[in-house]
Formats: structure tokens, sequence, C-alpha cells
């Protein structure tokens, strides 16, 4: 992320090479690396698994999903080329003779190449086999240079502080900190990494990002998508495991962050880490007022219709697992004092968006008369992350004519109207800083423990009783009642985030 070069030579191994994120994000990812130039002249990707496949089946598997997800999945001439570096192997990987096999196969590579090459092992595998996985691969030796090892972990990591805190020791004694690289992959994403060069690399914003000028902070990510096929993981963790815990405490720490004094990575993580410290922890008997669960209903999806949470596939049928999760926060410090942070995600929502809304304070007095000023509204800068990237200012303009009437307008700023090319994907940004072994946009482990620290106290409320009005709200709505009354009872409501260009306050 910081410096961007052509990586050394290179083998990737992925644990769970047979599986979805494989097939839909990883090999996709590393095609499109290919395509840009940005892999090195000598680079290999093994899958293993416990599936049989011959090599040309697997290299048909992954490229029917490059043909679906890269962004050069036109561009099939420069298939040959990478397949030619793709493998795959059968795999048990709870046996220690599977990774002696694996070892053979990586230094019969290196031995090719007459050099040895940074060796990466994904973990795209279920979170049981991260700490046995982790034993036998740091016993094999395949990771004994550390300086070439990096050892990739999905989330989610731990279910709560003392899980994570458990697995962070055992990793601890496995790999070097600097081998560690846990994704969060909304930190890959581009308009994420510019919420950073927004805040910093500007003069004009900064002055007014504290408790001075801002009223609150809001940050949805919403999804019109339900679970698919993933009900047997989902059920087990919901949306504040799935989401919160990760994605929208990182968007509050890129919000809420002092800046460093140098874009390193463990400078940046730190000063991540002190917004996460900062965050005001929850009592028990606090979690009613300040946090909201739902769970989705049947309803309306773009004119479809769509089945509820508990007649998903692998779903409990009294599941009390939350689809839905909103919070307020406090960051105790002194530039956010006092400005509450309003976050909510949900599946089955009316929009797929992810947005971060700074809402400013009122002018301190209102010179115009009455009826200039029906249509005022505060200032607001929204950020948006996806699908429409981009910026939009809020500010007052005099509405053309004789009298003097004042009316919102909208500064933007448009990725697709700034810069040609598409964005890459997260997950090419973070292979690539990987690969390079660049962890800022990879989670340390205090982060993660941090993380945990504040959803846990939630999560236990929660987990101890069932809500009995689920399901709340319909599928296609924004959520359940409670959500809304969460933030009137502020006098606030949440902000309409629409993708076009009128932007009325939400209706349910
Ligand atoms: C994943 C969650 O981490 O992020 C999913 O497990 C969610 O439930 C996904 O759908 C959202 O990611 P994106 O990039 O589509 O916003």
């Amino acid at each position: 992320m910081i410096s961007a070069q052509r990586p050394g030579p290179v083998v990737i191994t992925i644990f769970g090479g047979g599986g979805d994120l494989a097939w839909r994000k990883l090999v996709p990812a590393l095609f499109d690396l290919y395509r840009d130039e940005w892999l090195p002249e000598q680079f290999a990707i093994v899958g293993i698994d416990k599936e049989s496949y011959s090599a040309a089946a697997y290299q048909e598997h992954v490229e029917d999903g490059v043909k679906r997800f890269a962004r050069h999945r036109k561009n099939a001439k420069a298939w040959k080329g990478f397949a030619s570096a793709v493998s795959y192997q059968k795999l048990d990987f709870t046996k220690k003779k599977s990774f002696q096999t694996l070892l053979a196969k990586i230094e019969k590579i290196e031995k090719e190449w007459d050099q040895k090459a940074c060796r990466i092992f994904y973990f795209a595998i279920p979170p049981s086999l991260i700490e046995p996985v982790s034993h036998l691969l740091a016993d094999s030796g395949l990771t004994a240079e550390s300086k070439l090892a990096r050892i990739v972990v999905e989330k989610p990591f731990g279910r709560d502080y003392e899980s994570a805190r458990k697995l962070n020791e055992m990793m601890k004694h496995c790999f070097e900190e600097s081998s560690v690289f846990r994704i969060d992959h909304y930190l890959g994403k581009e308009t994420v990494q510019n919420i950073v060069a927004f805040r910093f690399a500007n003069a004009i914003f900064e002055p007014l990002w504290n408790r001075n000028y801002i009223d609150h902070v809001q940050i949805t990510v919403s999804e019109q998508l339900g679970v698919g096929h993933r009900g047997a993981y989902y059920d087990h963790a919901g949306a504040l495991r799935d989401m919160v815990q990760n994605h929208l405490l990182q968007l509050l720490c890129l919000t809420a962050m002092e800046p460093s004094v140098r874009f390193v990575a463990d400078e940046l993580r730190n000063r991540k880490v002190d917004v996460l410290r900062a965050v005001q922890l929850f009592d028990h008997e606090d979690v009613t007022e300040l946090a909201v669960r739902g769970q989705y209903a049947a309803g309306w999806i773009e004119r479809n219709s769509v089945a509820a949470y508990r007649h998903e596939e692998k779903v409990a049928e009294n599941s009390s697992t939350e689809t839905f999760a909103a919070l307020k926060l406090h960051v105790d410090n002194w530039r956010w004092q006092g400005v509450p942070f309003y976050l909510r995600t949900g599946k089955r929502l009316r929009e797929t968006l992810t947005s971060i809304a700074i809402q400013f304070r009122p002018v301190p007095h209102q010179a115009f008369p009455v009826e200039a000023i029906e249509a005022w509204e505060p200032n607001r800068l929204i950020i948006n992350v996806q699908p429409r990237k981009g910026i939009r200012i809020r500010f007052q303009a005099k509405q053309p004519g004789l009298k003097m009437v004042l009316n919102p307008v909208d500064m933007q700023f448009n990725y697709s109207d700034s810069y040609d090319q598409e964005p890459p994907d997260a997950y090419e940004t973070l292979l690539l800083d990987v690969m390079l072994g660049d962890q800022t946009l990879f989670m340390r482990h205090d982060q993660i423990e941090a993380a945990w620290k504040i959803v846990d106290p939630i999560t236990e409320v929660w987990d101890a009783t069932s809500p009995p009005d689920f399901p709340d709200y319909p599928a296609g709505s924004w959520g359940p009642e409670n959500a809304h009354a969460l933030i009137a009872r502020d006098g606030r409501t949440w902000l309409s985030l629409p993708l076009d260009d009128d932007d009325e306050d939400e209706r349910k």
C-alpha cells in the first residue's frame, strides 16, 4: 500500500484451495495482478484441499472463477501463461505427512528457479483448523525462514476477546508477528484507503474534524444480500461478529484516528488502536439502550420476493441470530468528547451501500429571515465507500431568484468521473501487500483484541437472551423500528444515503 513495486519470486499456497474464497476472490485477484504485471516472473500458486482434482480439472475450476469475477475476465489471452503456474495437491491438513509433501513440492519449485521464494500460506479454512494447521506448518520447517514466510488469516479471528487472545498467543508461539497477515478485506478497498488520504493530505478538512464542528458521525454498511449458502457459519456469528467487530470498527478507526507522524505500518496501526482503546465500553445494563439487533422477515428486494432469515438454508427455524445491528458509541478522547458515532449494518436491507456520514454542527447564529431558511440543513460530508465511490459535501446556497431563499446543494467527487481506470479489487491490493511484506492494511494482534473488547459486552447480553420479537424487519426495509428509536432518542435520524442525486431524509 505504501509503495507498490513488483515483488520477488513467490509461492502462494492456498489452504482451502478448492473452496469458495479461492474460486471467487483469491485466484481472480491473482490473475488480475498477473495481467497488470504485478506478479513476479517466478510465481506459483498451489491449491491444497481435501477434494480430488486432477491438475487440469483444478485449472478449469479456477478459470471459471476468473471468467466470472476477475476484472480482466474478458481477456482470456493471458490465461494460459497464468494457468501454467497453478497446481493442485490433495492433502489432509490435519496430517503431519501432508506438510512434508508440501515442503518437498515447494523446495522443488525453488530448486527449479534456483532461488528461495517468498512462501505465502493463505488460510482459507474454517476457524477450527487455524490452530492445528499453524502448529503443523511451524513444525514442518516450511516457515523456518521467517523473513520469507507469510501466513494470511481470514476472519473470523476468534469469537470473543478471550478466544482471539488465545489464538494470538498460539500464532505468536508458531510465527513471528511480522509474518502474520490478518485480513480485513475492507482495508484493501480503494475508497477505504482514500479516507486517510482525504483526511491527512488536505489542509482544509482536518481543522474541522473534531467535537467543535462535528455533531455526530454515522457509519452504514447495508446489504441487499441475505446469508445465501453461508447459513451454517452465519447462524453462529450474527451481524455483530460478522461485520461490526471488523469492518465497521475499522471504518470508525480511520474516521476518528489522529494523524500519524509517518506513513508507516506500525504508526498507522498504533493510531487505530488508540481509537479502539478510547471507545467507551458498554456495561451490560447499557446494552438495551445503546445497541439494537434485528432479524429479517420475508419481504421484497427490488421486486423479488425473498425468504425470511429463519427459512434460509442451514439456519435454525427459531434462530435468534441478529442479521442487523446498530450501536451508539462514544470515543473518549480530547478530539471526540461528546460526539456520538452511530453504526449500523444489516442484511436484506433496502440498498447495498457503505458510507460514512459526517454531520456538522449548525451555524452558531442564523442571520437569515425564517422564510429564507425553511430548507436549511447543517453541512454534511458523505464518504461513499461503495457501490458509488466518491465524496459529497452538502452546503447551503442561495436559490436563484429575487428573494433570499437558501437551499442545500452538493459538491461531489466521483471516482468514475475523475479517473478512467477501474480500481483494483481489495484482494489484489492485499495480496500484493502480503507479497511485499507490507502490513499497513492488516490487523495487528492488539487491534483484533481491542475490537473484541468493544463487542463482547453486547454479545454477552444478546447471547444470554432471546429477542421475543424476531423477525422484526421486513426484507427490503431499513431495519427494525428500534434502530430508528436508537437515534431518534437523541433528536436525530439516520441520514438517507441514496445512490442517485436526490437526497431526501430516509423513508422506512
Ligand atoms: C464479509 C462478511 O466479511 O463481508 C459478509 O462475512 C459480508 O457477510 C461481506 O457480506 C461484505 O463485504 P463487501 O465487500 O461485499 O461489502
